[in-house]
This record gives C-alpha cells, structure tokens and sequence, in this order.
C-alpha cells in the first residue's frame, strides 16, 4: 500500500478499503466493529448490506443498510468487505454463506491484525473459494483475498449432544465455546438443585443458550440476553431444539429492562473482542442490582483469580460462595 496511513481510520478498515480499490457493487459487509467502514464508504458515494454480530456495533451502521443475518448481507453481492472473526468456525460459516449467496463473480476481501490471523483462516476460506492469497501487511494488519465461490450446503448452526444435562445444543461459529459445555458453565449447573423457587429468570449473556434451556425446564419464564447475534439465534434454537420457550433478546446488558425479576444467572464476558477485559462486568452486575425483586438472587460464575466478590456484594448484597474448583467460583448473592 502506498498511501499514507489515515490515521482516524483502525488499520483493518484502512487495509480492507484499500484493498478494495475501485470497489464492485453492490457491496456487502460483515463485522463494521467502530461504524467507521460504512462512514467511508457512504463519505465516498457507496451504499452497502451490512450484518453485524454485535447489536452495540450495529448501532453506528445507518439504518437502512443494516441486514439481519450475515446471508442477507451477503446475498447477490459482487464485493465482500469482511473482519475476520476469531474463532474458526465462524469464518467458516461466513465463508460458506459467501461462497453460497454472493454473485459468482464476487470478490471477498477479509482482514485482521497479524496478531489475531492464522493460517487455519486462510485453509478455512480455502475450502470455500477457489482462489485465496494474502495481502502485504500494513500497520501490523493484513487482509486475505479470494475468489471464486465455491457453493456447499450450509453446515451451520451446528448440534451437540450435551448427555450430562440431556440437552441437544445448537451453537454458531461465533457462538462462545459453540456447542460444547464450558467449563464454568457445567459447575455453574451442576448447582441448580439448590436454585430458589423463582417463577421469573434472566441467563444474562447466554452464548447457546444452556443455562436459559435449563430454567426453563425447571418452569421459569426466562429471557436469554446476549449482544451477539450468534448467541441470540442460537439460544432461540436451543430452546426449540429442546421443546422449551425462551425469551431471547438481542441487548447489551440489563439497562432499561422493563420489569423486575427474582433471578439471574451468568457466566459474564471477560473478553472485548479479542482483548481480555472484565471491566464491563461491573457495569453488568449493577444492572442486575436494579432489575431483581428484593431478595431476588444472582447466580454468577467466574474464573476464580477475578476480583468479583465485592463487586457483588456492593452491587447486589450478601454473597456466599456455593461451589468451587481449581478454577472457577460459584456465587449466590441475594438482593
Ligand atoms: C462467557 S460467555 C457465556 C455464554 C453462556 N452463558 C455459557 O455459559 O456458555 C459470555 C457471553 O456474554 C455475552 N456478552 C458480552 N457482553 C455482553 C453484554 N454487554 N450484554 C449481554 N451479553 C454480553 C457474550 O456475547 C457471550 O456470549
């Protein structure tokens, strides 16, 4: 790249639309993380289908061009401007979605920070594309370029059996952890016979969906909130996959909620993106303190090295700690 680096731009978004050159449209784009790919190319006369994973991403994408699933962004379209997702199973997907909906003749062009590219990613667009090669880097940033769709049916979203819980769970390449039973999440379960006779419940950041499909067997009316898309549409599949019903909703966080509830549970975010960082937790957990009923309980799981135990008791109330391993903690805490 010769241009001088645009310094208001990420690096990601610079190589993605340099890359592009003059770009083909009509134009689809996956993952805007800042809104700053769809201010540029609206500044420079384009308009685009964009999808979003997350819902506080969306928000700085125009209305109008906003898609609800990655394959509506993507369909008919003769340019791709993609952020690769971390996990494999989503670029993956993705690339399937791509290969499957986008016209023949479209032109994928897909970046990240070297740090977080692998060459697993370019084998995995290499299974959907018949032409992939890598671009120079720039500013610690490179872009994977393909063409040449190759269609396959969709393999995602994707079953597993969970035997321990009985549980058949639906999950997204995105999905946290897919479809497998995080560790946390299992000891988090392993206490629900201690559960409180709650009639209301809220599984707050829901990945799959486990932990909302298991209240919900228990006969609790529960929402499931999560920022991303591929936690909300798998949740809502897990609990069909299971004859259950679940409330899912597309949030960030509890703000606003509209009514009070008598329980949370959570296995809550540590990470921003690819970043470890449990800082939003704290925000998370005072949203909890205003949603539940007096003497309505939080229910929370987390690795045991974080500071979230006197978070919780100025948050909620009286903690106690209900189990434990050589990794994670389990809490009640009681509002
Ligand atoms: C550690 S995972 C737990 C997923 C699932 N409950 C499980 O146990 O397998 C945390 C989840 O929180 C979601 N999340 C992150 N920030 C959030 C926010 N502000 N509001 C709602 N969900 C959030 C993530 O997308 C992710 O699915």
């Amino acid at each position: 790249m010769d241009d001088a680096p645009d310094a208001r731009l990420d690096p990601v978004t610079e190589l993605l639309l340099s890359e592009a050159g003059e770009i083909a449209e009509p134009i689809g784009v996956l993952d805007d993380v800042d809104g700053a790919l769809c201010r540029t190319l609206a500044d420079r006369g384009y308009t685009a289908r964009v999808w979003c994973d997350e819902v506080r991403a969306e928000r700085a994408v125009p209305q109008p061009w906003r898609r609800p699933t990655p394959q509506q962004a993507v369909a008919g379209v003769r340019t791709v401007l993609w952020r690769l997702p971390r996990a494999l199973g989503a670029v993956d997907e993705y690339a399937q979605a791509i290969a499957e909906h986008a016209d023949p003749a479209v032109r994928m062009i897909a970046g990240e920070r070297d740090k977080h590219l692998s060459r697993s990613m370019n084998e995995a667009l290499a299974r959907h594309f018949t032409s992939v090669h890598a671009s120079l880097g720039h500013r610690k940033a490179r872009a994977l370029i393909a063409s040449g769709p190759i269609a396959s049916p969709a393999s995602w979203p994707r079953t597993a059996r969970l035997e321990a819980f009985e549980l058949d769970v639906v999950a997204h390449g995105a999905t946290f952890n897919t479809n497998r039973l995080d560790r946390g999440t299992a000891l988090l379960a392993s206490c629900f016979d201690r559960l409180p006779a709650a009639s209301t419940a809220i599984d707050l950041g829901c990945g799959s969906g486990i932990l909302a499909a298991l209240l919900a067997r228990r006969g609790m009316r529960v929402s499931a909130v999560d920022v991303a898309w591929s936690a909300c549409d798998a949740a809502g599949l897990t609990a069909s996959a299971n004859g259950v019903e679940v409330d899912v909703q597309r949030r960030d966080g509890l703000a606003g909620w509209p009514q009070q509830v008598d329980l949370v549970v959570t296995n809550p975010p540590f990470h921003v993106r690819a970043a470890k960082d449990t800082s939003p937790t704290r925000g998370l957990f005072t949203q909890v303190g205003d949603v539940l009923t007096d003497g309505g309980e939080l229910w929370c799981v987390y690795n045991a090295h974080l500071p979230y135990l006197p978070w919780l008791r100025r948050a909620i109330g009286p903690t106690e700690i209900l189990a434990r391993d050589r990794a994670y903690v389990v809490t009640r805490s009681v509002h």
